[in-house]
């Protein structure tokens, strides 16, 4: 494991960020004062509370707030392989505005609302591990009224985004692969699409009656695009994978599984492929090339699983 995360020691007393801090709202109005009762000290893990643009622990580790909104809990922290880069945010955030994956987002918020948590989830808490812009997380509170979300992801980019996503959301930097800065069993729900899995963690955080939803992608996913624009196959043990990932600390409720064609233009095309891994190994030229050689806007299946998981309660896991 890398370096743990440092934090910057109360009292510092600095000009510069006081007058920058000046006009801006304190965190305290925001998602932050209710999300404190989720937050933990990711240096001592004591409890974090708002002071200011910060959140700060007993210990004094304090947190600031970026100017675009989020939290860094990561502070100090190398930066985290696989955290998606500007270019990614910015294909991610212009293929999900364009609506094709709405389906998905509908999908999330109707499993959500169907779950029966307590109070139907007001007061609720929803936590999305790799959240990137806060798309689904934003969807999925308003299937919630009145529960706060907190978005974890390790890029910069994302999170600027995931802290405008939705009122009730706040969001902040980690490494999922670290344990999370989450108190124990204080969560409803853990919202992993398309992002890394720390089952141990998705565990410790959850309630006991608390619900996982995974999202993954099928083999069937923009099979048309793959051999045509070079990116990544998925995985044909994906299913499996998750399943050995997950056992020992969740069992699977149900999977439903969503399949549609979407009619994607050009640009739209050169988004999807941007936005995902392919954007690590080709060319954006290249991209652009390969685009265009399609000649036009393409049929494209969109094939997902969504996974409901609760969690294993069997002695050996409890020890
Ligand atoms: C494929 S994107 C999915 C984003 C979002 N869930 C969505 O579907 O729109 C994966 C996200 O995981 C984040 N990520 C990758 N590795 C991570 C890590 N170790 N810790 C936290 N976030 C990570 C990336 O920055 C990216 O935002």
């Amino acid at each position: 494991m890398s370096e743990p995360p440092t934090a910057r020691h109360e009292p510092v007393r600095r000009e510069s960020a006081d007058r920058e801090s000046a006009g801006r709202a304190p965190a305290g109005r925001g998602p932050w004062a209710a999300l404190t009762r989720l937050v933990r000290c990711p240096v001592c893990g004591d409890g974090l509370e708002v002071v200011e643009r910060s959140l700060r622990c007993p210990q004094r580790h304090t947190f600031d707030m970026a100017r675009q909104g989020y939290v860094s809990l990561l502070s100090g922290a190398k930066p985290t392989v696989n955290a998606d880069s500007a270019a990614m945010v910015q294909a991610r955030t212009a293929f999900l505005e364009a609506g094709h994956y709405a389906p998905l987002t509908r999908a999330l918020a109707r499993i959500t609302a169907s779950l029966g948590l307590p109070g139907g989830g007001e007061d609720g808490t929803v936590l999305d591990a790799g959240a990137g812009t806060g798309h689904y997380l934003a969807a999925v509170l308003e299937a919630l009224p009145g529960a706060v979300g907190l978005a974890l992801d390790a890029s910069p980019y994302a999170l600027r985004r995931a802290a405008r996503a939705h009122p009730r959301a706040g969001a902040a930097s980690w490494d999922v692969w670290r344990p999370f800065p989450v108190r124990d069993s204080c969560v409803d729900v853990v919202l992993n699409v398309f992002a890394p899995r720390n089952s141990a963690e998705f565990h410790r955080v959850l309630k006991p009656d608390g619900v996982l939803l995974v999202v993954t992608p099928t083999e069937r996913h923009l099979h048309e695009l793959r051999d045509r624009l070079g990116l990544l196959e998925v995985d044909p043990d994906k299913e499996e994978r998750l399943e050995r990932t997950l056992s020992g600390h969740f069992v699977r409720e149900r999977t439903e599984a969503l399949e549609y064609t979407v009619e994607l233009p050009p640009q739209d095309v050169e988004n999807l492929a941007a936005m995902g891994p392919a954007a690590r190994h080709i060319d954006p030229e290249e991209l652009r090339e390969r685009v265009a050689a399609l000649g036009g806007p393409v049929d494209v299946t969109a094939s997902f699983g969504v996974s409901v998981h609760r969690a294993d309660s069997s002695p050996s896991v409890q020890a």
